[in-house]
């Protein structure tokens, strides 16, 4: 049986850290790419030396050439500059841009037909721009967002509620900005038992306004760049989901064509994920708060996505 193939564009540590997931779970080989020569090789090959320890059957590689990515089925792209404290996803949208688009175009001339999931921020905006400017069909150009703010949200209430993480049912959708990060705490649940008999109004909005400052808090902690073992378990997920098939409804960020009255952005919604990459995508009954909040993520994507090149 052939096995599947999954290129990471970008070796730093949401790029590699990711990688060292896939392969711990036997996933698929794995191609990392750097533009700086050797770091891709070298932590590729780092990587590749605990394959004795940990089970590993296929192959990772690294390199800057992205023939090496030929026959990808799902490509990540991870390349670009992180946050600094300080610093808002927004700020990074030019350069990263630039680059993002760039990786994009190189992936499909190397695999016309890969599922590609755009991890760089500010990544509702990027995600759009890919789709825009290479006309990708959209099932195929997948922002990850809201695997990861549902994650932090879940982490959140485990703690909370003293209740094992695995048991929590939460989702996060919207944009993935600080002010329009929507945490759906109305919908969340403990093995089917609602939260709020659990938590009152005012420790649930607590853990909202934590999850939406969640990437700004581990950046201020660290000084020196942004999260990466949630973000690379995120990826994992949403990898896992498109290769084997799972078709599990997964908070992604997806280029809108009227789904929730918006189009010509890309916002996070839930969808299911399976071996064709959005299968489907699920139209919640929002309220009449969310939706409003909803409106004013796309506005400000809107904005952000004026200010690319496409
Ligand atoms: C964060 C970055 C990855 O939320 O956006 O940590």
């Amino acid at each position: 049986m052939r096995r599947y193939k999954v290129s990471i564009i970008g070796s730093g540590m949401v790029g590699s850290t990711t990688a060292q997931c896939i392969v711990q779970k036997d996933l698929a080989n794995v191609v990392l790419i750097d533009i700086k020569e050797g770091i891709a090789q070298g932590k590729a090959l780092d990587i590749w030396e605990a394959s004795p320890l940990n089970g590993f059957q296929g192959y990772i590689k690294g390199g800057s050439d992205y023939a090496l990515t030929a026959d990808s089925d799902v490509a990540v792209i991870t390349a670009g500059i992180p946050r600094k404290p300080g610093m808002k996803r927004e700020d990074l949208i030019g350069i990263n841009g630039d680059i993002v688009i760039g990786a994009a175009q190189k992936i499909l001339e190397y695999s016309p037909e890969a599922i590609i999931i755009v991890v760089t921020n500010p990544v509702d905006t990027l995600t759009y721009g890919v789709y825009k400017k290479l006309k990708i069909p959209r099932n195929r150009i997948i922002g990850m967002s809201g695997m990861l703010d549902s994650s932090r949200l879940r982490s959140f209430i485990a703690m909370e509620v003293g209740i094992s993480p695995q048991n929590i049912t939460a989702m996060v959708i919207g944009a993935h900005t600080e002010s329009n990060m929507i945490p759906l705490l109305r919908l969340a649940n403990i093995n089917g038992v609602p939260l709020n008999k659990f938590l009152g109004q005012d420790k649930m909005e607590e853990l909202a306004k934590r999850t939406r400052l969640a990437g700004a808090e581990i950046v201020g902690l660290l000084q020196t760049g942004s999260a990466y073992y949630a973000p690379a378990m995120a990826i994992t997920e949403m990898v896992e989901a498109i290769l084997r098939d799972k078709k599990v409804i997964i908070p992604c960020s997806v280029c809108l064509e009227g789904e929730y009255g918006l189009k010509d952005c890309a916002l996070c919604i839930p969808v299911v994920l399976g071996r064709e990459g959005v299968e489907k995508i699920i139209e919640l009954d929002l309220t009449p708060e969310e939706v409003r909040w909803m409106n004013e993520g796309a506005k400000v994507i809107k904005e952000m996505i004026g200010c690319m090149k496409i």
